[in-house]
């Protein structure tokens, strides 16, 4: 296959990248690095030995999603990563937020369809599933969201969903991503936020690394077994697995899919902490404050579809995120910025 890859150089951009050249197919990333730098996919190459093209462009940008298809198609499937992602972010600038993520999918449906290239997968989250309590989660479940990035997800579902039906040649995968963390075990790629980062696992690494004094822990009085958060953490090199899953199945099939990525196991945020100290041998201070608001209680996947439907499961561990986590961040303490440290 080849396949054209948008928000490439990001960090579930550029694992699934490296996992779909491994397996022998072909890439091209469109990104406009927002969120990223074209380092991750040179670093790609180096760890395929295969090439992994960087087109700088728009996909919000009619012409720059055009050049791409023009210059590097045709292309048999799309997946479309590209997007804003902070949640905090996105209550502040909602309208960045929309426009930036709603109008990229319409772009790229728009020269999708131009250029004969009928098969999408599209990054979705757990987000959208909202306060739904009733664990597991299933792709069937009602949805509903809590803040603009989540409603982002929500209405790309929609779109592409519609569309679908619609264009009854066309095939759509809707993934559900849970928690993707870790890095992949070489340690040269790996999640690279800008500035403090809001997300618990990068928050972890950088105290690890001395950057930051001391994890805050948002509540430790929530209903569950240690009365920290409960998430489906998953490794971020299955979550490529998955996208690769996925792609066969869209380039076989017709129609509309949902589907969940995630473990089916849910680990406390405590939990998350113990094991990363215990895998690396280290102790991270943390503080008890109040809970962060948004936060629920408790989100872990069903991942049943995800099995029967694309044959894919996860396979890594809650240790082997730990590990390969702090492997990336302990060779790459300023990310793609600064120097790599063998
Ligand atoms: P990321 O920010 O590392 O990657 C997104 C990439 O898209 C970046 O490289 C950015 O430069 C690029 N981009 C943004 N807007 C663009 C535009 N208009 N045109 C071209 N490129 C653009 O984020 P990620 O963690 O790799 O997430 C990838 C996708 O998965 C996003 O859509 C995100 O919302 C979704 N997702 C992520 C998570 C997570 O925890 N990381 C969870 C659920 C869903
Ligand atoms: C967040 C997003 C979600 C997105 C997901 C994956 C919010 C409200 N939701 O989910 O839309 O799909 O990331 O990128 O931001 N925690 C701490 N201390 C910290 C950071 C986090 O205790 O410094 C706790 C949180 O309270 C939560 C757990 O760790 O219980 C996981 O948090 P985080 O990594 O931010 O992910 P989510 O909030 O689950």
């Amino acid at each position: 296959m080849r396949v054209l890859l948008t928000g490439g150089a990001g960090f579930i951009g550029s694992h699934t990248a490296l996992c779909l050249l491994e397996a022998g197919h072909e890439i091209v990333a469109l990104d406009n690095l927002s969120n990223s730098s074209p380092e991750a996919l040179k670093r790609v190459e180096e760890l395929t030995g295969k090439k992994a093209t960087l087109v700088v462009g728009d996909c919000t940008v009619e012409a720059d999603v055009e050049n791409a298809f023009a210059a590097f198609g045709p292309f048999d499937a799309v997946v479309h990563f590209a997007g804003f992602k902070a949640v905090g972010e996105s209550v502040s600038m909602p309208l960045e937020y929309y426009r930036n993520n709603l109008d990229a999918t319409l772009v790229l449906c728009k020269v999708m369809e131009k250029h004969g290239c009928r098969s999408l997968v599209f990054s979705s989250s757990a987000t959208v599933y909202g306060t739904n309590p009733v664990m597991p989660l299933r792709e069937d479940y009602p949805t509903g969201c809590t803040n603009p990035y989540g409603w982002t997800k929500w209405i790309n579902e929609r779109i592409l969903t519609d569309y679908c039906f619609a264009s009854k040649d066309m095939s759509v995968v809707l993934l559900r991503y849970f928690n993707p963390i870790g890095a992949h075990e070489s340690g040269r790629i790996g999640e690279d936020p800008s500035g403090v980062p809001n997300n618990l696992m990068p928050y972890i690494c950088q105290v690890a690394s001395g950057k930051l004094e001391k994890l805050r822990v948002f509540g430790d009085d929530y209903d569950t077994p240690d009365g920290t958060g409960v998430r489906d953490f998953i490794h971020v090199c299955d979550l490529a697995y998955g996208h690769l899953k996925a792609l066969e199945y869209a380039v076989s099939h017709k129609g509309c899919e949902v589907v969940n990525l995630g473990t089916g196991e849910g680990y406390s945020v405590l939990q998350l902490l113990h094991a990363f100290e215990k895998v690396n041998n280290m102790t991270i201070p943390y503080v008890v404050t109040p809970r962060r608001p948004g936060d629920i209680a408790t989100c872990y996947a069903d991942p049943t579809k995800a099995h029967t439907l694309l044959g894919w499961q996860a396979s890594h561990t809650l240790e082997d995120m730990c590990r390969d986590a702090w492997n990336w961040q302990k060779h790459n303490p300023n990310g793609y910025q600064g120097d790599e440290i063998k």
